[in-house]
């Protein structure tokens, strides 16, 4: 089955420095290289489910310029339809600025979003998707539009009866409502940390008493299916029916974990709506995350479908082959 998705995000140009270790509060310091890469949490995720093969439109807006071009292009190229992505003729396309501290296994990233047109797409704009919501068998949200726009594409959907992933990034606070209309909520450690109030330790392993924690707070405030992804350390998927551990797939050398959460979701998303279980769709989404964090860049960095293919042989992983 070919799955249908829609994702209502934003559209980022990643302005990328590479350093070898990030400066401090008035300190200049001489950085390896500049990159720029296509990104943003809803293109990323667009792109990432056409290419493993999904039949997905866009709808976001990007400013009057070049970063815009080349990010439809860019998302166009992958198989995404743009064709109701917006074009504001005052603010410029979004951009993340992202330093990049680099060591010899591992990347670690910080980064300062400037969304620019993406905040004013407004939900006036997209009304027209009240009505075609049901044409998509899911709907992928991030937190990168203004929140009303999230809050009633959501509300939408819900009452089409189409399941919709949330990905809560970067972290805000959400409303019971919208919480009420989320199928699947996909923060990381980080942004679970900072919705819950529930400090969840990052280190070596998971510590299943703060998960637990976390996890209770979602669950009470009607979260159905709460998905924290933990970096190394796999993910961990909790609903009803308990609690799935998906241990993440090892690279020996981490390049750049930018993405890679998008690359997740995205890939659980598609697996799902093909027709994979829920552990077989979290399998499939740690295999493809592990691609993205093997490569430099966002969007360039999001395998195909026969790559993650390749790897889930190569692994030996049964079962989603
Ligand atoms: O999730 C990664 C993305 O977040 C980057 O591509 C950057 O654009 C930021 O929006
Ligand atoms: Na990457």
């Amino acid at each position: 089955k070919i799955p249908h998705i829609l994702v209502v995000g934003s559209i980022m140009m990643d302005l990328v420095a590479s350093t070898k270790r990030a400066p401090r509060e008035g300190e200049t310091i001489i950085g390896m290289k500049f990159t720029t890469a296509p990104g943003g949490k809803g293109s990323n995720q667009a792109v990432q489910c056409a290419r493993l093969g999904a039949e997905v439109a866009m709808v976001g807006k990007v400013g009057r310029d070049g970063f815009g071009k080349t990010l439809l292009e860019t998302a166009s190229a992958a198989g995404v339809d743009v064709s109701r992505v917006l074009t504001d003729p005052a603010e410029a396309t979004g951009v993340a600025h992202i330093t990049l501290e680099v060591s010899e296994n591992d990347a670690k990233n910080r980064i300062t979003v400037c969304p620019g047109a993406n905040f004013t797409l407004t939900v006036e704009e997209i009304a027209w998707l009240k009505a075609r919501v049901a044409d998509y068998d899911l709907v992928m949200l991030q937190l990168e539009l203004p929140m009303e726009v999230v809050e009633s594409v959501a509300a939408w959907a819900y009452e089409a009866g189409v399941p919709v992933m949330l990905n809560p990034a970067p972290a805000a606070a959400l409303s019971d409502t919208l919480l009420g209309h989320v199928t699947y909520l996909s923060p990381n450690e980080h942004e679970a940390t900072l919705m819950s109030g529930q400090q969840i330790a990052v280190g070596n392993g998971i510590n299943r008493e703060d998960m637990h924690r976390a996890a209770r707070y979602f669950m009470q405030r009607g979260v159905k299916n709460l998905i924290v992804t933990l970096g190394a350390n796999g993910s961990v998927c909790v609903n009803q029916n308990g609690t799935v551990y998906t241990p993440s797939v090892h690279m020996d050398k981490i390049i750049d974990t930018t993405a890679a959460g998008d690359s997740f979701v995205a890939a659980f998303c598609t697996g799902l709506t093909a027709g994979l279980d829920e552990r077989q769709a979290l399998a499939f989404a740690s295999h493809t995350a592990a691609i993205t964090v093997s490569r430099m860049g966002a969007m360039p960095s999001l395998p195909t479908i026969t790559e993650v293919k390749a790897l889930i042989v190569e692994k030996g992983c049964r079962g989603i082959d």
